[in-house]
């Protein structure tokens, strides 16, 4: 974490944005560093709401790395991305296009599947890392003039809205998270092969502790969660589909259209996010750069922590066996 200024008098303004999550912040250039006090209420801030969005800001890849950095320490861009613009390792590059032109189609390909997948692509970022990231930081540069929104959920409202038997009995739960699980590319794409050439592969709790807030978040998503463990198959799949349809209610839900210069952070322990599927269908280009935060291991209710089955834990070392 970089240092921060004195702290100054004036504050952030905060305005939730939907019953259960998200919240648009005011009153801040996010571009110049912070003084502790802005910086503990933006902290506050995304902890209350789980996604919090920032409009009108003019970031470059430097001012998105140094903010981020006022919030804990910054990941490698991806575990599987060996292409981060040149001087900034930091940055992952979210553009349908970009990633057609290094990757063929596999990526375009992987998103048109979860147009017909049950749960469409929701997923919480690298959960198949043994330690995911704390959160995430993504700021538009070019969008479409309409289409293209993202969604969050918040996964502490899921859990905290099913039955006390139910949450009792998912508290001894684990899950295993596979980068390359129920949401692959084509196997023979050059994405997928990649993929196959760096397995990343964890088991978590299926109830996690927030860290900081100590709330229990359902800590599954259909992107990345292959199985729960210990369980039959048949079991695991029930399991799942009642949390997938839990964890993708409305209610628990809030959608940001996205302009030029908007910025979403978002708390990674504790929502999980659904990207554009129709990306092909999208009238222009759609160009987003994310950051994300070092995290922890996840730690259940019971105390147990994740474990590691296959990789390395994610962190700002690059770390990428190209196919
Ligand atoms: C992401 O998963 O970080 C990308 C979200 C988006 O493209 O809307």
């Amino acid at each position: 974490m970089t240092d921060t200024l004195p702290d100054s008098p004036t504050t952030i303004s905060v305005r939730p944005a939907a019953t259960h999550i998200g919240a648009d912040i005011s009153g801040v250039d996010i571009s110049q560093p912070l003084d502790g006090r802005t910086v503990q209420e933006i902290t506050d801030a995304l902890h209350r709401y789980k996604v919090i969005f920032f409009r009108g800001q003019s970031l470059d890849h430097a001012s998105h790395i140094a903010f981020g950095r006022q919030f804990g320490d910054l990941t490698y861009a991806h575990p599987h991305d060996e292409a981060p613009p040149d001087g900034f390792p930091e940055i992952f590059t979210v553009d349908p296009q970009w990633h057609r032109a290094r990757y063929g189609d596999g990526y375009i390909k992987q998103k048109q599947r979860r147009q017909f997948h049950y749960v469409t692509g929701w997923h919480t970022d690298i959960t198949p890392a043994v330690n995911p990231p704390a959160g995430s930081i993504l700021r538009a540069e070019v969008v479409p003039e309409y289409g293209g929104d993202t969604m969050w959920t918040n996964l502490a409202a899921a859990y905290q809205g099913l039955s006390a038997p139910m949450r009792a009995f998912l508290n001894q739960l684990r899950a295993e998270h596979r980068y390359g699980g129920p949401d692959n590319p084509p196997p023979d794409s050059p994405y997928a092969k990649r993929i196959m050439a760096n397995p990343l592969v964890a088991i978590h709790p299926v109830v996690r502790v927030h860290p900081v807030t100590g709330e229990r978040t359902l800590f599954v998503n259909p992107g990345f969660t292959s199985h729960i463990v210990d369980v039959s198959h048949r079991e695991s799949v029930a399991l799942l589909d009642m949390l997938y349809d839990e964890i993708t209610r409305t209610e628990y839900t809030v959608r940001l259209r996205w302009e030029p210069g908007t910025v979403a952070f978002w708390d990674n322990r504790a929502t999980a996010h659904l990207a554009p599927t129709n990306v092909e269908d999208l009238t222009g280009r759609r160009t987003l750069y994310r950051v994300t935060l070092i995290g922890e291991c996840p730690v259940g209710p019971n105390g147990q922590e994740s474990e590691l089955v296959a990789g390395e834990p994610f962190t700002a070392t690059r770390n990428v066996a190209t196919a």
